[in-house]
């Protein structure tokens, strides 16, 4: 495998500013090193250039934060991520928030006919600027990525939607708004939340979104890691942490599992931020799970 990293320093699809830094952190936290070591043919493609927030438009939406600097990250990422798989590298994007999900997901869907998503996530991250109470374009990308939400949104890449619905896995969530609710309910979304994970343990849920994924015969899996699936203890560094979540174990054996069934053509790790977080702790564990990820093994 051929791999190409992506830094999107974003931070403006959310309201705690630092989480543009998760890139550096992760590198900091020596991510290109670990997937070298692995034999893997590592490209840093740097980092996605963002619009200075002071240039930034003046007249701001309330339900759709920054859009005009959200769409034009995401249009870069777009144009990056295609241009990796087209030369069929991995991309690995390192965020940023989740907004960057939009641009990722329109890079690859203009490649495969059928991609699979893995969701990982304590949110759904799958509102509106109608459904959204905060207006945050973070808490949008999936429903972005169903061709649901503002065009300028929807028709990066020249094409909408880029994922049908039944091709989605969300696995962690445990912080869903009434409109997110709605839309799962409506679109059948396959949804495992910590309920799930605890009941029946992440190794049952995880052969289980594999099972789901091969029925439908995806050609390609994107899997998009919100470090905000893990609990807080684990992943400090996050600006929208939920309690009760995912553990470091879990996690790690879910990146193993994932590893093993080899169906991953892109993945994305999101929402690591430094200026929340104590001693890089977040990014060190976005670096050991893209290691287990990548096929590391203590043995
Ligand atoms: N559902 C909330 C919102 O729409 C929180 C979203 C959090 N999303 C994230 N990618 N961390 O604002
Ligand atoms: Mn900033
Ligand atoms: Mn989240
Ligand atoms: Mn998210």
């Amino acid at each position: 495998k051929n791999l190409s990293v992506i830094g999107v320093p974003m931070d403006l699809g959310q309201n705690r500013r630092g989480v543009d830094m998760g890139p550096s952190a992760m590198r900091y936290a020596g991510v290109i090193e670990r997937l070298t070591n692995q034999g893997y043919d590592v490209e840093d493609l740097g980092d996605v250039s963002i619009q200075n927030p002071v240039a930034k438009d003046v007249k701001n939406d309330a339900n759709l934060k920054d859009l005009d600097v959200v769409v034009n990250a995401n249009k870069a990422l777009a144009k990056k991520v295609k241009e990796a798989t087209a030369k069929e590298r991995f991309p690995l994007v390192l965020g940023g928030d989740h907004s960057i999900a939009i641009g990722s997901l329109a890079g690859v869907a203009d490649q495969y006919q059928n991609m699979g998503v893995i969701w990982y996530d304590a949110h759904g991250d799958l509102n509106t600027g109608e459904t959204s109470p905060s207006g945050n374009i973070h808490g949008m990308p999936l429903a972005v990525s169903l061709g649901i939400g503002h065009p300028s949104l929807t028709e990066i890449g020249g094409f909408a939607p880029k994922i049908k619905p039944e091709n989605i896995v969300i696995i962690g969530a445990r912080s869903l708004d009434e409109g997110e609710k709605e839309l799962i309910a409506e679109k059948g979304i396959k949804v495992f939340t910590m309920h799930e994970v605890d009941r029946f343990g992440m190794s049952n849920v995880m052969s289980q979104a594999l099972d789901y994924l091969k029925e439908i015969k995806t050609d390609g899996v994107h899997l998009s890691l919100d470090l905000d699936a893990l609990d807080p203890q684990d992943a400090p560094g996050v600006g929208t942490p939920v309690l009760g979540g995912t553990s470091y174990r879990e996690t790690h054996l879910a990146m193993e599992m994932l590893a093993d069934a080899d169906v991953l053509t892109s993945a994305e790790f999101v929402e690591v931020n430094p200026i929340l977080d104590v001693k890089n702790r977040t990014a060190e564990a976005a670096v050991g799970l893209i290691g287990s990820l990548f096929g590391e093994k203590l043995l």
